[in-house]
């Protein structure tokens, strides 16, 4: 053996020995790289780098897991170690809604509303000052399954007539206040029409100009109000007239047929 050989050969044994002491060792001293977790576990390292998040630009692996069993028995971090001193973070059970491999893939189960109001205070604010039967419901009877879910009225409710769909609702109700009815004044006749059948027939069918007044322009705003026709008109005949008939309707009966007058 030439001398050159003799060495190389040395070497060769030299760094035999230690991959066989550091793969014997493996569990015995925590001396794992980030290259090594995903030769054991696929799962975690996958859910990472398709949704790791700010887990993933941020922080690795190790940030996370110090050492490994058998030498550390417990490497399962608490979320506290980064995230304390906001209300958010004082709620328990934060697993129940995130996975730390995926921490935006939010889960949403069971009955939550102090969870929510973490982050969200108006949206129950409004439930609460206006009660009604949403008030009694968690946020996630509505917001179901994962975070941002927003759902239809029409998935609960029937629509109160058959020309009626969902982004008709928003034009009286609001979800957090179901039952203030407040409305636009470009509300369509035909919305009312879906309970007040009879009015909106007899405006219809009447030859005077309030035919083309919109029932809102009347009935302004606010679900019931019923405007004086005086608002509008002042009072239009002779005193002696207002003073003996005080009603409009003694002569004119309804806003919505005005008896049909035809001048
Ligand atoms: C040689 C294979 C191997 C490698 C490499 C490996 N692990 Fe593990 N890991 C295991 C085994 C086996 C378990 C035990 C699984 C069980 O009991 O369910 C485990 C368990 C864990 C656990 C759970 C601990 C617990 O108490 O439940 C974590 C966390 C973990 N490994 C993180 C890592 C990280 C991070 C890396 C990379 C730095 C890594 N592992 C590299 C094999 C490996
Ligand atoms: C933000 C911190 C954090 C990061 C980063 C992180 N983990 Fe975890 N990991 C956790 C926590 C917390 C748990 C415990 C989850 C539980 O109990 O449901 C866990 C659990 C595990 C487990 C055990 C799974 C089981 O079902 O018991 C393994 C394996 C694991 N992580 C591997 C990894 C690997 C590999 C990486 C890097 C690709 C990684 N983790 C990155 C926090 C982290
Ligand atoms: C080793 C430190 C560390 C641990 C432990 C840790 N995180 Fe994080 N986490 C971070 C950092 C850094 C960020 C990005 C900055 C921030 O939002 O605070 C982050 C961001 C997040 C985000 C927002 C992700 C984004 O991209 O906006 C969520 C959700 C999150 N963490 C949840 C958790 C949960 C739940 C746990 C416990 C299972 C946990 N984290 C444990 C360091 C950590
Ligand atoms: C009821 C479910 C739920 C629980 C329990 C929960 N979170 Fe969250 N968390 C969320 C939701 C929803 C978001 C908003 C995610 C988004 O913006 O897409 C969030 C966002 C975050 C964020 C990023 C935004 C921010 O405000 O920093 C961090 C970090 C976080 N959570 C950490 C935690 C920690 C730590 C715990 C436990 C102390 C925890 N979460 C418990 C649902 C929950
Ligand atoms: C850690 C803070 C945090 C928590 C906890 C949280 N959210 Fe959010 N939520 C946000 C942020 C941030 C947004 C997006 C910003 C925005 O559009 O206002 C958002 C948006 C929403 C949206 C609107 C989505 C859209 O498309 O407009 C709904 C609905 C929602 N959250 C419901 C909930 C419900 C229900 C809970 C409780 C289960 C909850 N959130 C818990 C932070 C949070
Ligand atoms: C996930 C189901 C669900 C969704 C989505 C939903 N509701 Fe409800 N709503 C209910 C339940 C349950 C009640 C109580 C029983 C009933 O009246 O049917 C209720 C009651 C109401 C009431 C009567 C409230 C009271 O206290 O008298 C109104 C008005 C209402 N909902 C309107 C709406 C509108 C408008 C939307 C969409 C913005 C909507 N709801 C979305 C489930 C839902
Ligand atoms: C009855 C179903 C229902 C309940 C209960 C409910 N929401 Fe909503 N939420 C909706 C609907 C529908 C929207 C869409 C906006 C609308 O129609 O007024 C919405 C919108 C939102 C938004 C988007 C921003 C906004 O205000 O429009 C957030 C955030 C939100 N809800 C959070 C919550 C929280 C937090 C709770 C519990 C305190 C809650 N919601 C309870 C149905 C509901
Ligand atoms: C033109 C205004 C208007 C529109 C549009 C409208 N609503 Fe209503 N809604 C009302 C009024 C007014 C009441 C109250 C009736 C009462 O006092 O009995 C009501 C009551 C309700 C109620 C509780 C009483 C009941 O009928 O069960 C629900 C639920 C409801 N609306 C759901 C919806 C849904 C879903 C939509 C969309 C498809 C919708 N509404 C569209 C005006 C409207
Ligand atoms: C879901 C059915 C529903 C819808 C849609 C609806 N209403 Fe009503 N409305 C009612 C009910 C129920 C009453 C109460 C009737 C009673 O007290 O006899 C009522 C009463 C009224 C009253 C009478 C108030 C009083 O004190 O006499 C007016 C005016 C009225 N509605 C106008 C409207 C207008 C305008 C619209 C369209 C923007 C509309 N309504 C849409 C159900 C509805
Ligand atoms: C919101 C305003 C408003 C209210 C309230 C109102 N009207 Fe009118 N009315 C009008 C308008 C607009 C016209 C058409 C005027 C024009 O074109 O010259 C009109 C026209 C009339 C006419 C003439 C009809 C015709 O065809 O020539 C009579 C009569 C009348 N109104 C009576 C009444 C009576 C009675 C009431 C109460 C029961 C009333 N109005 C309430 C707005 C209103
Ligand atoms: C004694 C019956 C009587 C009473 C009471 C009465 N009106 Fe008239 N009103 C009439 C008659 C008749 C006409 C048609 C006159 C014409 O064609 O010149 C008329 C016409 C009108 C017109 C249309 C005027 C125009 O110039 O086009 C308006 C608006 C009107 N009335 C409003 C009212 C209002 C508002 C009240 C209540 C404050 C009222 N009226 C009370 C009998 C009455
Ligand atoms: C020109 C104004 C005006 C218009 C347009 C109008 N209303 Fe009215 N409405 C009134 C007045 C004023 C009353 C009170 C009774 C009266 O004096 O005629 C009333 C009464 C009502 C009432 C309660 C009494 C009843 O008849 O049941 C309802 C419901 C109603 N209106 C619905 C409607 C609807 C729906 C429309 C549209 C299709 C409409 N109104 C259009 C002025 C108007």
């Amino acid at each position: 053996m030439k001398r050159h050989q003799t060495k190389q050969l040395f070497f060769s044994v030299l760094i035999f020995c230690a991959l066989l002491f550091s793969a014997s060792s493996l569990f015995a001293a925590p001396m794992l790289s980030i290259d090594d977790c995903i030769k054991c576990h696929a799962l975690q390292p996958n859910e990472i780098e398709t949704a790791g998040a700010a887990h993933k630009e941020q922080i690795n692996c190790l940030d996370c897991h110090v050492g490994h069993r058998p030498v550390s028995p417990d490497n399962i971090p608490a979320c506290a170690q980064c995230h304390e001193g906001t209300e958010h973070y004082a709620l328990s059970n934060c697993m129940s809604c995130h996975n730390p491999h995926q921490p935006l893939n939010v889960v949403l189960e069971g009955e939550l509303k102090a969870e929510c109001l973490t982050c969200h205070v108006e949206q129950n604010a409004q439930l609460v000052a206006n009660p009604s039967m949403h008030t009694e419901v968690s946020c996630n009877f509505c917001h179901a399954d994962t975070h941002g879910n927003i759902p239809d009225c029409t998935a609960c409710h029937e629509p109160h007539s058959a020309e009626m769909v969902q982004k008709d609702c928003a034009v009286c109700h609001a979800a957090h206040q179901p039952t203030v009815l407040e409305y636009p004044d470009t509300t369509q006749n035909l919305l009312c029409a879906a309970c007040h059948d009879t009015a909106y027939d007899q405006l219809l069918a009447t030859p005077t100009k309030h035919r083309s007044v919109g029932c809102v322009e009347c009935h302004a705003s606010k679900h019931k109000t019923v405007p004086q026709c005086a608002d509008c008109h002042g009072m239009p005949h002779a005193a002696g007239i207002h003073a003996k008939f005080p009603q409009c309707g003694d002569c004119h009966n309804t806003a919505h047929d005005l008896n049909n007058l035809s001048k």
